[in-house]
């Protein structure tokens, strides 16, 4: 099989022939930050936000971003043309290469450019109609996640502890409060209301997440955005995960116990539909520029 085209700082290049250099800053010190932008039928959706928040990440830790907002849709549009149907597109910047290991930044380096662009892995239609299992576990990363950073060992060994118990992801708690998942975002519903947890640092900020919450008001839905106890979340009617790749998706056991009634609740399958039904009217240019 042939190694699929990607982009490595200024080339096109099969992506088994990329070679990084190992004191590059992203290797070393997983010092840098990407974006996951999904594609339906060669559109990237929300391309602009995607790459809005790429420049708000850069900016978190003082990396100068090599690209403008549309010089960087105008890559991921070239990088689709080898690509096509639904797909991921991986976004990744580093520091760049220094001559030696040394924490302090230098001032003169280049970043490193990297883009990939591989299948969409969307839910299955088991787990959008019968939910999906979570854990839960302490939220023991740093307190800057609402930066997309490339160093992601706290959600790694997060998410591998749930795959461990047979689960999907893992729903984090800090200081009694819900964060989000070690992938994704986390809604929570209790009597009609749907909760989500406060915009600041300790989230990742998802743009489905800004997406839900727009389709909540269009569609009337209650939306509170405030900080949401451990109890709420254990005590929740629905829970439901959202994420670029998982769209949103219902979880209906948490650490083995059903979530409401133990299937995806009746305001997931509200949202669940409003989310496919923007989708399915969103023209290409739209889904782009949006
Ligand atoms: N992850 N929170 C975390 C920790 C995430 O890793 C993600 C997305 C989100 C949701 O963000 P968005 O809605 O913009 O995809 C929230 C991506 C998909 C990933 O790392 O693969």
């Amino acid at each position: 099989m042939t190694s699929p085209i990607a982009h490595f700082n200024g080339a096109w290049l099969p992506l088994d022939e990329i070679r990084v250099s190992p004191l590059d800053r992203g290797f070393i010190f997983g010092d840098g930050v990407y974006e996951v932008i999904p594609v339906y039928g060669g559109a990237p959706l929300h391309a602009r936000e995607h790459f809005q928040r790429l420049q708000r990440s850069c900016d978190e830790i003082r990396l100068r971003n090599p690209h403008s907002v549309d010089e960087w849709i105008a890559l991921t549009m070239k990088l689709l043309e080898s690509h096509p149907g639904d797909q991921s597109v991986y976004v990744h910047v580093t520091r760049g290469v220094p001559t030696k290991r040394d924490h302090v930044i230098p001032t003169d380096l280049k970043p490193t450019v990297f883009m990939m662009s591989y299948p969409l892995a969307s839910p299955s239609r088991e787990q959008v109609d019968g939910g999906v299992a979570c854990t839960t576990g302490e939220d023991f990363r740093w307190t800057k996640n609402h930066i997309k950073s490339i160093s992601l060992l706290g959600n790694v060994l997060a998410r591998q502890a749930s795959v461990e118990a047979g689960a999907v992801e893992t729903i984090m708690l800090r200081d009694g409060f819900l964060t989000e998942a070690s992938a994704s975002n986390v809604f929570v519903v209790k009597n009609g209301v749907v909760l989500a947890a406060p915009r600041d640092n300790l989230i990742l900020l998802g743009i489905t997440y800004e997406l839900l919450a727009r389709l909540a008001r269009d569609g009337a839905i209650q939306l509170e955005v405030r900080p949401v106890a451990e109890a709420e979340v254990r005590g929740a009617d629905e829970i439901w995960l959202s994420s670029s790749t998982k769209e949103v998706l219902a979880v209906t056991t948490l650490d083995g116990k059903p979530v409401g009634g133990g299937k995806p609740g009746p305001l997931f399958r509200r949202m669940h539909a409003l989310y496919q039904d923007y989708k399915s009217k969103l023209g290409r240019k739209d889904a782009v520029a949006a």
